[in-house]
């Protein structure tokens, strides 16, 4: 029997993958095709408070604003609440807020789904553990099973058909310098969502063959460089695995580029960067924006070459 709080709280943060999720083998349950690893961006995130709905009615706010419930946002939430409450009548009242600046164009989906499973752990005082809970944060949005940890994380792809073992595992390393420099470029119209964008990839790119082998070599590159802070071989393994994954996403028909023309200047501008001996490197989700990687000892240098970036320190320096 659920037993339900008056009110319970939950902060999750959101995450950057620097081995990429592209590619559903199960579209319902959002398993994933490969292996992927993140790094979560420490108090940059959502908070979800649920309240148990003293009218009798869900209700859904977002920064304080309550959402209509034929809207996505609402309409998408409400779903998920409903996998834990199961058909009992338990109405609630979900309160969102982002702190994530909107101008970063950094996605909200992964935190949101984070912070909701936690705090429906909390408001139903399940106590499941944070690998289930990860694996139910998952079904809102894939990447936000790596939200329910700190740090770099792998969301193992898993086996079993239930999905119950394709969940975030944390990686006990930590990288204190480590910055994450947010670009946020000329938005165009509207981008193909990413579960669009998956599949029609998968549809119609014969180059998405090679993705899986790709993601696997980089995975490998990734631990080795995390365990040896080799900041070189985490930027160049970053960016070539974000432009491995474009590359998927330009070779689909119709078409899928998500790049404006001032993100490939971006692009440019980093390569130049770079090739004057400053260590930054990029790395793109499924938009026009960066995001840049670098050390603190080179944020004055990067913030020169970006004026108005918003630079995040993911492990808290
Ligand atoms: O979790 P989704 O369905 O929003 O997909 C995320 C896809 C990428 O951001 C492009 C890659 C990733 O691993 O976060």
């Amino acid at each position: 029997k659920l037993a339900p709080q008056d009110a319970a709280e939950a902060f999750a943060p959101s995450n950057i993958a620097l081995c990429k999720y592209w590619g559903k083998r199960d579209a319902e349950l959002n398993l994933p095709i490969n292996n992927s690893l993140s790094v979560s961006l420490g108090h940059l995130g959502t908070r979800t408070r649920l309240e148990s709905a003293p009218d009798g009615t869900d209700r859904v706010y977002l920064n304080g604003v309550e959402q209509a419930q034929d809207q996505p946002f609402a309409a998408k939430l409400l779903a998920f609440v409903e996998l834990f409450r199961a058909g009992r009548a338990l109405p609630v009242h979900v309160h969102t807020e982002n702190n994530i600046p909107t101008a970063a164009g950094l996605a909200s989906s992964a935190s949101g789904f984070a912070a909701l499973t936690l705090a429906l752990d909390r408001w139903l005082q399940l106590g499941l553990a944070p690998e289930v809970l990860s694996a139910f944060a998952r079904m809102g949005s894939g990447s936000a099973c790596r939200s329910l940890f700190e740090g770099f994380v792998e969301w193992r792809d898993g086996i079993h058909d239930d999905g119950m073992d394709s969940h975030g595992v944390p990686i006990p390393a930590r990288w204190p310098g480590l910055q994450i420099g947010l670009v946020k470029v000329a938005t165009g119209e509207k981008a193909v969502g990413s579960r669009a964008g998956m599949q029609r990839t998968i549809e119609t790119a014969h180059l998405y063959q090679s993705w899986p082998l790709q993601a696997a070599a980089d995975l490998e590159k990734l631990h080795q460089a995390i365990a040896s802070r080799d900041f070189a071989l985490l930027g160049q393994t970053a960016e070539q695995n974000a432009l491995s994954m474009h590359a998927t996403m330009i070779a689909s028909w119709p078409p899928l580029l998500y790049w404006q023309p001032e993100s490939v200047a971006a692009m440019q501008r980093v390569w130049q960067l770079r090739e004057a001996g400053l260590a930054v490197y990029f790395t793109m989700d499924a938009g026009p924006n960066l995001k840049l990687l670098f050390e603190v000892q080179d944020r004055p240098a990067v913030e020169a070459a970006f004026p108005g970036l918003e630079v995040v320190a993911p492990f808290g320096d």
